[in-house]
């Protein structure tokens, strides 16, 4: 069998007033007007725990759109036993059975649940029209459809035979089930981390973000409805730390897809070292985690795209994507013609409630988060190494609103081009027009993270050198580009260092990490 060729799913335009538009915006008022609960699934049975918890809007936190059902040690027990009764089966079933029910999530997505997707992942995750489009609909139906593509040219691997023999390489899943736990700023990560080892006959324990819990509550229906078997994919809510622990102590555990922070992934990694002596297998570890993407701008760049460029990869959806600007690498002459408009575009972004055409900047996702950028505010505040350009205040009276904020810094150590603030911060670091090498190496260096990067530059020799000394700096480097918005089948996305295992969504690697092969050879 062979699987269509994919094509990216178009995202629409969501002008006012349009039948989109109104469509989207009818979801969003049922999803007001109707709370649901949000229960576990488990061998396809819905179950609420007596645990739970309110799911709000981040921009307007007294509004209740769920409530949603916290794992206890029984419920995860019963999901890691629903997900090994169900893997004989699946394991069994054609691979291109399993690429068909993917394929056909994937139409859902795009088609029947289209506007319930946007609308749940713009309620609850805070994102405007354009930025849940890409993510719930365009990104959610690639992944399924390219997933398919990929798999079908790892099936097709077959090795040479000599007459007289039959050499065959069967592509087994793990054995034992995998455990994925997805973050709040992706619908489509969310279904991507446990739909790939599923499509590669494995079967799955899956804890999605609690703040992403309505979009991963629409998910599960539409992987349903696509034909998934029950006990295949196991949705879990709840605390992360407890689901984990509970499924990382059973010797049945045989993997872990993770996309997150880094220091999560690494507690993560640490709990599956203290049991490795307890495991079947040694288990297959995919982690995905956080960035400090820089974008570094030469004397020769085009200053109109290093402008659009920055506000967009900087405040589009807040700067929650791993893959978002927060650090900038500006040479002085440009810088100085840079500036000042730069700064007017920022102070002018529309923040507030994303379900409104004319906003720019959602709300971030929680607390947490508002918090957290308060804090960095004020310790850049205190250091005369910094200076603040435009924003720098958080509101929550109402929503956890933080302003696009800029701040520049003489220090090139500073915490502000090193840590991760996952939030609408950018700090620019000016450096003399002359000192393009001393960059280079002070971009390397700031931080620990890979993930991305963007080179603006006209000078071939310039471009060149920054490649070769930024060869390690990021899993992916863009040149005259934003940082953010990798589209699948083009783009396969990773990251080195504190980034994660740079295990290439979007690549067939991505996909080869949920198989254990063996090689079987009979003489006839
Ligand atoms: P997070 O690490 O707080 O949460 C991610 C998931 O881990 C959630 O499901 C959460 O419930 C769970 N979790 C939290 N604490 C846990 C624990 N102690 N043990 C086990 N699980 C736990 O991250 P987030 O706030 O959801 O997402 C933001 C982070 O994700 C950022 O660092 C961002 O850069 C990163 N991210 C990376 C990529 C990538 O592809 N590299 C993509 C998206 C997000
Ligand atoms: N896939 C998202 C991007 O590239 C994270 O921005």
């Amino acid at each position: 069998p062979r699987m269509p060729a994919p094509k990216n799913e178009p995202s629409r335009d969501f002008v006012p007033g349009s039948p989109e538009s109104r469509s989207v915006s009818a979801a969003i008022e049922n999803i007001r007007a109707n709370p649901r609960e949000i229960p576990h699934v488990v061998n396809g049975e819905r179950i609420m725990t007596a645990d739970t918890t309110r799911v709000v809007e981040p921009h307007a936190h007294r509004s209740v759109i769920g409530t949603m059902a916290v794992a206890d040690e029984t419920v995860t027990k019963k999901a890691i036993a629903a997900s090994l009764a169900a893997a004989h089966e699946w394991s069994r079933t054609p691979w291109w059975e399993r690429a068909a029910i993917m394929l056909r999530a994937g139409d859902l997505a795009a088609g029947k649940y289209r506007d319930e997707l946007v609308a749940a992942t713009m309620t609850g995750q805070s994102k405007t029209f354009h930025q849940s489009e890409i993510d719930a609909a365009s990104e959610f139906a690639d992944f399924m459809r390219y997933n398919a593509h990929l798999a079908q040219q790892i099936y097709a691997d077959q090795p040479a035979s000599l007459p007289g023999d039959i050499n065959i390489l069967d592509q087994r899943p793990l054995e034992g089930f995998v455990l994925a736990i997805t973050p709040f700023n992706f619908t489509a990560i969310g279904v991507n981390l446990p739909t790939t080892p599923a499509l590669m006959g494995n079967t799955v324990v899956w804890k999605p973000a609690e703040k992403a819990a309505l979009a991963a509550e629409v998910t599960m229906r539409v992987l349903e409805e696509a034909g998934l078997a029950p006990g295949v994919i196991n949705l879990v809510h709840g605390s992360g730390a407890a689901v984990s622990s509970t499924a990382i102590a059973d010797p049945d555990f045989a993997g872990l897809t993770f996309t997150g922070s880094t220091a999560v992934f690494r507690s993560l990694w640490r709990a599956v070292g203290n049991n490795i002596d307890t495991y079947r297998s040694f288990p297959r570890l995919v982690g995905e985690t956080g960035g400090k993407n820089a974008v570094l701008v030469h004397p020769t760049a085009d200053i109109d795209a290093v402008r659009t460029a920055l506000v967009r990869s900087a405040f589009e959806y807040q700067g929650q994507k791993c893959s978002a600007a927060s650090r900038a690498y500006i040479a002085r002459s440009v810088w100085n013609k840079l500036r000042d408009e730069l700064v007017d575009i920022v102070r002018e972004l529309p923040v507030g409630d994303p379900t409104k055409h004319e906003t720019y900047v959602g709300a971030v996702i929680d607390r947490t988060a508002a918090d957290r950028l308060q804090a960095a505010f004020d310790r850049a505040n205190t250091l005369d190494t910094h200076e603040r350009l435009v924003g720098g205040k958080t509101d929550t009276a109402t929503g956890w609103f933080v302003d696009p904020t800029i701040y520049t810094t003489t220090d090139p150590t500073a915490f502000t081009l090193s840590e991760e603030f996952f939030g609408p911060l950018l700090t620019v670091y000016v450096y003399e027009d002359s000192e393009w090498d001393t960059v280079l190496r002070e971009v390397d260096r700031a931080s620990g993270y890979a993930l991305t990067l963007s080179v603006f530059a006209s000078d071939r020799r310039a471009i060149s050198k920054a490649l070769d000394a930024l060869r390690n700096t990021a899993g992916m480097t863009y040149v005259n580009d934003k940082p953010t918005g990798a589209l699948m089948g083009q783009v396969s996305f990773g990251g080195g260092r504190a980034s994660g295992t740079n295990d290439r969504t979007g690549s067939r690697l991505a996909l080869q990490r949920w198989i254990s092969p063996r090689f079987i050879k009979e003489s006839l």
